[in-house]
């Protein structure tokens, strides 16, 4: 019988690769930069299943484009605010992400960059390379403590939480904005929820774990950025929509806030001579949150996986709509 063609649109783990290429007729976009929309586009003309990653944009008229024979779509990551879900659902397709496997190594990313902007450890850095450490100095490049500090976490799902059980081990003060927890939930975690406002106003780290959608695109804008402490420091592993930049930007320049951390940008890659990062006061790296050798390779074989059920017409493992 023949095997099901599928179109992968990047080269992925080997732990996810090789199983979709044992059960598959596999057309694998090679490149290093994603495919072009409409290269895509041309691409899934046929295909029965689609592995993606977020740099590709899926939506209805990709779909109508790949066929009525489409079957699965599967995204190696656990954000699918890249794909037209209502779009997949009409048409009957599910689509699968790989939620659960990054948790811990985006929550070990956060608390990298938390503390790399508390202790001001790139400053740090360049310090060095510019020849500027002369001596011990009383007063140089003091940064802010964790122990004792409130840490406010926007949106307590699976990362969130895994944040907060880190804070706990540095005997940080709590706080949560997160409609969808309730209080036990949060209490077992150590954790009191707050309404946005009052998070704003009482954290000194603010780290962002919530999805993109239409409500939290710009949700820290200009007014939050002036909501929060002089001092505070903002950190965001979730997707870069979520922060206004150009708010970001302003703020940052005027000490309307301390200090950025980010793994993510608006757009990505941001560009090399962006304003931002001609800031002393920020930390940017290149959406690295689920980077680990073990954690890419999970979630390459639960995309793979995903696609197997979803090409055998068997419900995903972990599928993100109901049909
Ligand atoms: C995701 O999975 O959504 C992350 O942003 C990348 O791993």
């Amino acid at each position: 019988m023949a095997k099901p063609k599928v179109f992968v649109s990047r080269i992925i783990p080997a732990a996810g690769l090789d199983q979709v290429k044992a059960h598959c007729d596999v057309d694998l976009w090679e490149e290093r930069l994603p495919p072009p929309y409409e290269v895509l586009t041309e691409r899934v003309k046929g295909v029965d299943g689609l592995l993606c990653l977020l740099t590709d944009r899926i939506d209805a008229a990709l779909m109508d484009a790949a066929g009525p024979q489409l079957k699965v779509i599967s995204q190696m990551a656990v954000g699918y605010d890249n794909i037209d879900i209502p779009a997949a659902t009409q048409r009957g397709i599910p689509v699968g992400n790989t939620p659960g496997v990054l948790t811990e190594a985006t929550a070990d990313l956060t608390f990298a960059l938390l503390l790399a902007a508390a202790r001001r450890i790139v400053e740090g850095v360049n310090y060095i390379k510019a020849g500027s450490w002369q001596t011990w100095e009383p007063e140089t490049l003091l940064g802010a403590d964790l122990t004792g500090a409130t840490l406010g976490i926007i949106g307590l799902g699976r990362i969130g939480s895994a944040v907060a059980r880190r804070a706990s081990g540095f005997d940080m003060r709590i706080i949560a904005h997160s409609p969808e927890t309730s209080a036990e939930e949060a209490a077992r975690l150590n954790v009191t929820l707050v309404d946005f406002d009052t998070l704003l106003a009482e954290s000194d780290f603010v780290s962002i774990h919530t999805p993109l959608t239409a409500e939290t695109r710009h949700l820290i804008n200009n007014d939050a950025l002036r909501k929060m402490k002089r001092t505070a420091i903002l950190v965001n592993t979730a997707r870069g929509p979520i922060v206004d930049q150009q708010a970001l930007y302003e703020a940052l320049k005027d000490g309307i806030i301390a200090y950025a951390a980010l793994d993510v940008t608006d757009p990505e890659p941001i560009a090399p001579d962006h304003p931002l990062l001609e800031l002393p006061n920020i930390i940017i790296v290149p959406h690295i949150g689920s980077a680990s050798i073990r954690t890419r390779n999970r979630m390459a074989e639960i995309a793979a996986a995903n696609l197997l059920a979803g090409l055998r017409g068997e419900p995903l493992p972990h599928q993100v709509n109901s049909l």
